[in-house]
């Protein structure tokens, strides 16, 4: 185990009944005015912006509200919202949707105190150093956003999908009531899964790490192939969501990366190209399609773990191999609806030197094996 400092400031509340507490916890904070941003409407029709306005209005906190943040977000968004914040001077961005809001949020928060092009913190030339409070109300579980400081944008002008993580951006509070999700298509219950499947993977296939982590990595995983099957049939089973939701969360907030030397995070980079070629397609279908292809082109080097993976998550039992644990994670995620090729995508082999020069920008990357251009193109034709 490497030495490590953790440090997570997120307030995380957590249960039924927490969305009309937001109120109280702004009013607490001396929280005035803020701006709402949301997505395309499902808060909506699931009754969670009734019970956000209600709660604000009951503790007389005003709200200017920008709405329309759409999966893989984009940053002429994140433009207009940061004008909203800075015309109307609120003081706290109060973001309620799944991920796509609350990385938009982010950079929003981000971007209120900075001069230039918020984009500039995307591609390095910004280090973030003081941005507004980030309140948030997850409504969908997948990235673990809710307790990181990350945010992934896409900038449609150049076609580029990139992130930033900062200490500035971790929300001040997130609330997660499982219950919003009982109206979660199935699909995105699924690609939520596979997110935070891949983002425990990123850390458990590092070179460095702990039993105790691993003990964790293989209880979180477990636990979300577990719930997944039973929200799928049972989408209004409370104790299989709140599990599900708890999940992700500690997927990506740190306590799976105790230890380690920060993860490969290969497969992310890789996937970003797909979602920046193709916005439609959901981060956690292009992680289905490409995780199982880095572990095809690395499988030599985390022989070992990949056969704990196996054997500990996948309870297959005698003659485990590398290439039957790769085969059996992408049966299951065949099992319940994941594409698990870029074919399936829509995305053919002309396509894949788009791929290349995306992902190329910011390599070489991946502590498993530091991949190159040369590396990346053959792992984009595994996923064909
Ligand atoms: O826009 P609305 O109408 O709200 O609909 C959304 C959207 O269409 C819908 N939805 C959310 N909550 C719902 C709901 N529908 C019904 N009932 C509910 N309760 O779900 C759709 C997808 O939402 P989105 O926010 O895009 O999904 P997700 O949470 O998976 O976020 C994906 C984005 O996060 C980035 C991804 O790249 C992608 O852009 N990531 C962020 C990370 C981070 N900040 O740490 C790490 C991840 O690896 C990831 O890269
Ligand atoms: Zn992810």
């Amino acid at each position: 185990m490497n030495n490590f400092v953790f440090h997570n400031p997120t307030k995380l509340v957590f249960g039924k009944g927490t969305v009309e507490k937001i109120g109280e916890y702004l009013k607490k904070d001396g929280i005035k005015k803020v701006l709402l941003l949301y997505g395309g409407g499902s808060i909506k029709k699931n009754g969670v912006y009734e019970k956000v306005v209600r709660s604000l209005t009951e503790h007389g906190i005003e709200k200017v509200e920008v709405s329309g943040v759409r999966p893989n977000p984009v940053l002429s968004k994140v433009h207009e919202a940061i004008e909203v914040a800075r015309k109307e001077q609120v003081q706290a961005i109060l973001a309620v949707g799944g991920g796509s809001v609350v990385d938009s949020a982010k950079a929003v928060a981000a971007g209120f105190y900075y001069e230039g092009d918020i984009w500039d913190a995307f591609i390095g030339k910004y280090n973030i150093k003081k941005a507004l409070p980030l309140y948030a109300i997850l409504t969908m579980s997948a990235t673990g956003t809710e307790m990181n400081g990350n945010a992934v944008v896409t900038n449609e002008k150049t076609g580029e999908k990139f992130y930033f993580g900062s200490k500035y951006t971790y929300p001040v509070l997130s609330i997660v009531d499982p219950t919003t999700q009982f109206s979660l298509p199935k699909e995105q219950v699924v690609y939520g899964a596979i997110d935070a499947i891949s983002h425990v993977m990123e850390y458990y296939f590092d070179t460095v790490g702990s039993s105790l982590i691993d003990r964790i990595d293989e209880g979180i995983i477990k636990t979300l192939i577990e719930t997944t099957e039973i929200i799928l049939k049972e989408p209004e089973n409370y104790e299989a969501r709140t599990n599900y939701c708890l999940a992700t969360t500690l997927a990506l907030n740190g306590l799976t990366g105790m230890g380690t030397n920060g993860g490969d995070w290969s497969s992310h980079e890789l996937e970003h190209s797909i979602s920046a070629l193709k916005p439609e397609v959901a981060h956690g279908a292009g992680l289905a399609i490409i995780f199982p292809a880095w572990l095809t082109y690395v499988k030599d080097k985390i022989s070992d773990k990949l056969i704990s993976f196996g054997k500990h998550i996948l309870n297959l039992k005698d003659e485990i191999t590398p290439e039957r644990t790769i085969k059996e994670l992408k049966n299951w995620y065949s099992s319940i609806g994941a594409p698990i090729s870029l074919k399936e995508v829509g995305i053919k082999k002309d396509d894949i030197d788009f791929l290349v020069e995306h992902a190329t920008k910011h390599a070489p990357f991946g502590t498993v094996i530091s991949l190159n251009k040369e590396d990346i193109r053959k792992i984009y034709e595994i996923a064909l």
